[in-house]
């Protein structure tokens, strides 16, 4: 049966959620093949950022999650940047299209506005761009560590900030997770 959206109770910090749930929700949502995926590889060996990661939970259940990593991106001439990557957000296959993964990236967006800080991630521009500010286009040009297609490479960069069209996406593995 399908889940109601009036049951959702609220977002809460992803740390507050058992890994273990996490991963099962992680594994109904993208299938158990998901970590060879290029996304993955792009933030391998850091932690997810505590305060840019949320549980939304109803009934007492977890119905998705979504967490945010340091990455760094090493253009081919200049120094390298930071930015965060989002994802993956993942809504439980029965509790679909109930705004949850819009609660959820919403709060990530909030926080991201708040902070200033540009993000990225792979994913489908038809839901990233039309709800939340994510382009696809600029970032097309990005060398990842793994196959992905150019188009769905999103950047949702802070006004005014300049970033390049070429470069190396990989972690920011001296970073610590806040
Ligand atoms: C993608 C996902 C996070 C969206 O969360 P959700 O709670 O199901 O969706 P929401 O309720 O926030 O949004 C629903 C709207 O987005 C649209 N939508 C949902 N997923 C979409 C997608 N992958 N591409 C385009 N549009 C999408 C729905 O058609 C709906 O549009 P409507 O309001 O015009 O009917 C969730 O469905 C999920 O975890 N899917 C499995 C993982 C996946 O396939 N991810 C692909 C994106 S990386």
């Amino acid at each position: 049966m399908a889940y109601v959206k009036e049951a959702v109770a609220k977002l809460v910090p992803l740390s507050k959620i058992e890994h273990k749930a996490v991963e099962l929700l992680l594994d109904a949502a993208f299938g158990r093949d998901r970590i060879e995926r290029t996304a993955y590889k792009v933030r391998a060996g850091v932690a997810p950022i505590a305060s840019l990661s949320f549980a939304a939970l109803g009934g007492g259940e977890l119905l998705g999650t979504a967490q945010s990593w340091p990455v760094l991106l090493k253009p081919h001439h200049s120094p390298a940047q930071r930015l965060i990557m989002v994802g993956p957000v993942a809504v439980r296959p029965d509790a679909q299209d109930h705004g949850i993964g819009q609660m959820l990236t919403d709060a990530i967006c909030e926080e991201l506005d708040s902070r200033k800080l540009s993000a990225t991630m792979i994913g489908d521009p038809e839901y990233y761009e039309r709800f939340f500010g994510f382009v696809s286009g600029p970032a097309g040009g990005w060398t990842l560590p793994g196959p992905v297609e150019p188009h769905r490479i999103l950047l949702r960069a802070v006004p005014g900030a300049d970033w390049p069209a070429e470069g190396t996406l990989g972690p920011d593995i001296l970073r610590s997770a806040r």
